[in-house]
C-alpha cells in the first residue's frame, strides 16, 4: 500500500507516530512560507503542513502543487495548537507535519470546484460525473446506498431468503412499458428484450420451491424520464410462497422501519404503517399515491349544488359528475394570481376550470353574508349553499374553497393538483415527517380507451380478491385486486400483489385482456406450463431502491443516488451512449438502417444536450 493509514482515520491517540498518507489536494493555503493541505481520500480529510525545504519529486516547488493533484505524505502526527482545532472535521484535533511529499499525479483545474457546494449545470455535473462523484454529497449518497442494500441483504439472509440472480436477456412481453431491445447474432430477426422486472422468473422460482427469493436488480424501461423515473433503475425485487397480503406487507414494513431506525436520522414516521384502500385514496386525495404529511382533504358537495341553476355545476351532475372540493385553510387571502395559477393547473389536467370561494370577514360562519363571498361565480352561489359548503369542509372564514365540477376522473387530477400547490404554498409540508401508506384493494383492470381493451392496473399475474371473482364476466371494472403499494409522501416507492397460480385462472385474465389463446401460449407458455406442476400459492413486492435511498438521503431527484445516471433524453454523457456502430456490427446483428438521417440524429443526441 502507498499509505500507512487512511486520511480520515488519523486521531489524537495517534500523535507522534509517523504516517504516510496518499489523496487528493482538496483545498490549499499558505500561510507566511507554510503550506496547509487538507488532504483528502475515501475515509476523509486531514491538514497536512508543508514547510519550507520539504523534499518533492518532480516539482520545482510546493508553489506548483494545485487543488486536486493526486499526493503520497510522510510525515508526524500532531496534535494542533489549542484554538486551532476544527470541530467540522473528525481529523480536526491533529495535524500532519510532512517531512517528504511525492506527487502521484497532476490536475488539470476541474470543470467545477469539487471542494464547494455551488451549482453546476446538469450536463457538466454529468459529463465529468466521476468528478462530481468527488463532492461530499455525491459521496455521502453513495456510501448510504451501499450501506441501504447490505442492510437489506443482511436483514433477508436473517429471514431465509435467498438471493438468486435472473436473466438479463429474456423475452418481449405485451403490456407495461417499452422495451429494451437485444438483437439476436445466431438467430437472424430475432430479439431479447431487457428485462423490465424479474417478475415471471421470480414466479417462476417459487414453482422451484425456494419459497423465499429476493435480488437487488437492475431493470431496464424505456419510458418517459422524470425526476423519478430512469431508463434502467434498481429494484428490491422479493418473492414469497404460502403468504397472504399482510404477511408480505409485514414482512417489508418491518424491513422499512428497520431501515430507518437506522438511516433516517432526525426524520419522523408511524411505527406501523396505516393502509388505504384505492378507493378511499382516491375519494380522499384524488391520487393513489397520496402525500399524508398534510390534510387538505377532498369532499364532495354534490348535495349542496343538487338544485343549482348554475350550468357548470348543474351540466356536471346532468352528466353522472360530482362537485368535489377541497378548504385550504387561510387561502382567503391567496391573490388573484396564485387563484389564476390553480384554474391553470385545472385546465392543464383537463378540465374546463375551477371555482374558488373566498370567505372574507370575522365571526361566526353561519353570519356571513354575500359581501363576505369573493368568487367570480357568487352571481350564481346563495349565501345558505356556502354556509352548507362550509359545513361539510369544516371552513371558517379566512378559507377558500376550490371547487371542481366533472368527472370523478377529471376532479380527482384536478384536486390532486391544486392539494399539493396549495400545501406547497400553505408551507404545510413537514419535510422532517415520512409518511409511509399501504394502498390496498386496486382495480384489476384499467380500460384502456386508446386501445379500447381492459389493461391490466399492476401486472397480468396479480390475483383478484376472492369476493370479486365473481364479477370477471359480468364486469370486470368491478373487480379489485390482491396488489398493494407502498407510498411515501406522495410517492410510490413499492408495489406487489397475491399472484394467480393457476392455469385456467391465469387464461381468464389474459382472456379478458386480449389476449387469444394463441397469443398466450406463445408469450407466456412457459408460466402457464409450470401453473400445472404443482405452483404454490405465493406472492411479492418490487421497491425502487433508487427512490427509497433518494428518500432516505433528502434528495428529490433518484439522480443523486445514482453513480452513473442518464438525462432526461436517456443518454449517458460519460460514454455518449447510445450511439451509432459501425456497419459490420449491423451486419452481424442483421439489421440495416433505413435512413441516413436515423443515424445522423443519433450522433446529434450529444449536441442536443
Ligand atoms: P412496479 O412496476 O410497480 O412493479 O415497479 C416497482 C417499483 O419500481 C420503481 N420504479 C422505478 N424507479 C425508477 N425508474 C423507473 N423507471 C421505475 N419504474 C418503476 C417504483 C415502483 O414502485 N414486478 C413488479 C413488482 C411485483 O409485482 O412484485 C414491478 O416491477 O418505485
Amino acid at each position: 500500500m502507498l499509505k500507512s493509514h487512511g486520511c480520515g482515520e488519523i486521531r489524537l491517540s495517534h500523535v507522534g507516530q509517523k504516517v504516510q498518507l496518499a489523496g487528493w489536494v482538496h483545498r490549499r493555503r499558505d500561510h507566511g512560507g507554510v503550506t496547509f493541505i487538507d488532504l483528502r481520500d475515501a475515509s476523509g480529510r486531514v491538514q497536512v503542513v508543508i514547510r519550507p525545504g520539504v523534499i518533492s519529486n518532480e516539482i520545482e516547488s510546493i508553489a506548483n502543487i494545485r487543488d486536486e493533484y493526486v499526493l503520497m505524505v510522510v510525515g508526524e502526527v500532531h496534535a494542533r495548537l489549542e484554538g486551532s482545532q476544527n470541530t467540522d472535521l473528525s481529523t480536526g484535533d491533529i495535524e500532519i507535519k510532512v517531512e517528504e511529499v511525492v506527487v502521484l499525479n497532476s490536475s488539470e483545474t476541474p470543470p467545477f470546484p469539487i471542494n464547494q457546494e455551488i451549482t453546476i449545470t446538469e450536463a457538466t455535473r454529468l459529463q465529468y460525473r466521476y468528478l462530481d462523484l468527488r463532492r461530499d454529497r455525491m459521496t455521502s449518497n453513495i456510501r448510504l446506498r451501499h450501506k441501504v442494500i447490505k442492510h437489506i441483504r443482511d436483514f433477508l439472509d436473517g429471514r431465509n431468503f435467498i438471493e438468486i440472480e435472473t436473466p438479463v436477456l429474456g423475452l418481449a412481453t405485451p403490456e407495461g412499458a417499452r422495451d429494451y431491445l437485444v438483437p439476436s447474432r445466431v438467430h437472424p430477426g430475432s430479439f431479447y428484450a431487457l428485462p423490465q422486472s424479474p417478475q415471471q422468473w421470480k414466479q417462476l422460482l417459487m414453482v422451484s420451491g425456494f419459497e423465499r427469493y429476493f435480488q437487488i436488480v437492475k431493470c431496464y424501461r424505456d419510458e418517459d424520464l422524470r425526476a423519478d423515473r430512469q431508463p434502467e433503475f434498481t429494484q428490491l425485487d422479493l418473492e414469497m410462497s404460502f403468504v397472504n397480503e399482510s404477511d408480505v406487507m409485514q414482512l417489508n414494513e418491518e424491513l422499512i422501519i428497520s431501515l430507518l431506525e437506522k438511516y433516517a436520522l432526525g426524520y419522523k414516521w408511524n411505527s406501523s404503517f396505516p393502509q388505504m384502500t384505492y378507493a378511499t385514496a382516491m375519494e380522499k386525495y384524488g391520487t393513489d399515491r397520496p402525500d399524508l404529511r398534510y390534510g387538505l382533504e377532498i369532499n364532495d358537495y354534490s348535495d349542496v349544488f343538487q338544485d343549482s341553476d348554475f350550468k357548470v355545476f348543474s351540466s356536471a351532475i346532468e352528466k353522472g359528475g360530482r362537485i368535489r372540493g377541497i378548504v385550504v385553510p387561510g387561502g382567503a387571502k391567496f391573490s388573484r394570481k396564485t387563484l389564476d395559477h390553480f384554474i391553470d393547473s385545472a385546465r392543464e389536467a383537463g378540465a374546463g376550470g375551477l371555482i374558488w370561494i373566498q370567505i372574507n370577514g370575522t365571526g361566526l360562519i353561519e353570519e356571513i353574508s354575500i359581501d363576505d363571498i369573493k368568487s367570480p361565480a357568487v352571481k350564481f352561489l346563495s349565501v345558505d349553499e356556502v354556509i352548507q359548503l362550509a359545513k361539510i369542509g369544516n371552513a371558517s372564514r379566512g378559507d377558500l374553497v376550490i371547487l371542481a365540477a366533472d368527472t370523478d376522473q377529471i376532479t380527482s387530477k384536478v384536486l390532486d393538483l391544486v392539494r399539493r400547490d396549495a400545501a406547497s404554498k400553505l408551507e404545510l409540508i413537514d419535510s422532517k415527517r415520512l409518511d409511509f401508506v399501504w394502498i390496498t384493494e386496486f382495480p384489476l383492470f384499467e380500460w384502456d380507451s386508446d386501445e379500447s381493451r381492459w389493461s391490466a392496473t399492476h401486472h397480468l399475474f396479480t390475483a383478484p380478491l376472492d369476493g370479486d371473482k365473481k364479477y370477471l364476466d359480468s364486469d370486470p371494472s368491478l373487480v379489485r385486486s390482491r396488489a398493494y403499494d407502498v407510498v411515501c409522501n406522495g410517492q410510490e416507492i413499492g408495489g406487489g400483489s397475491i399472484r394467480i397460480h393457476k392455469r385456467e385462472d391465469q387464461l381468464q385474465v389474459l382472456g379478458l385482456l386480449g389476449i387469444s389463446e394463441e397469443d398466450a401460449d406463445e408469450k407466456f407458455g412457459h408460466m402457464l406450463n409450470a401453473f400445472e406442476f404443482g405452483a404454490p400459492p405465493h406472492g411479492g413486492i418490487a421497491w425502487g431502491m433508487d427512490r427509497t435511498v433518494a428518500l432516505l438521503a433528502g434528495e428529490h431527484d433518484i439522480r443523486e443516488v445514482i453513480a452513473f445516471p442518464k438525462t432526461k433524453s436517456a443518454v449517458d454523457l460519460v460514454t455518449g451512449a447510445p450511439a451509432n456502430v459501425s456497419e459490420n456490427q449491423l451486419h452481424d446483428v442483421h439489421i440495416s438502417i433505413d435512413s441516413i438521417d436515423e443515424i445522423n440524429s443519433a450522433n446529434d443526441i450529444m449536441e442536443e444536450i
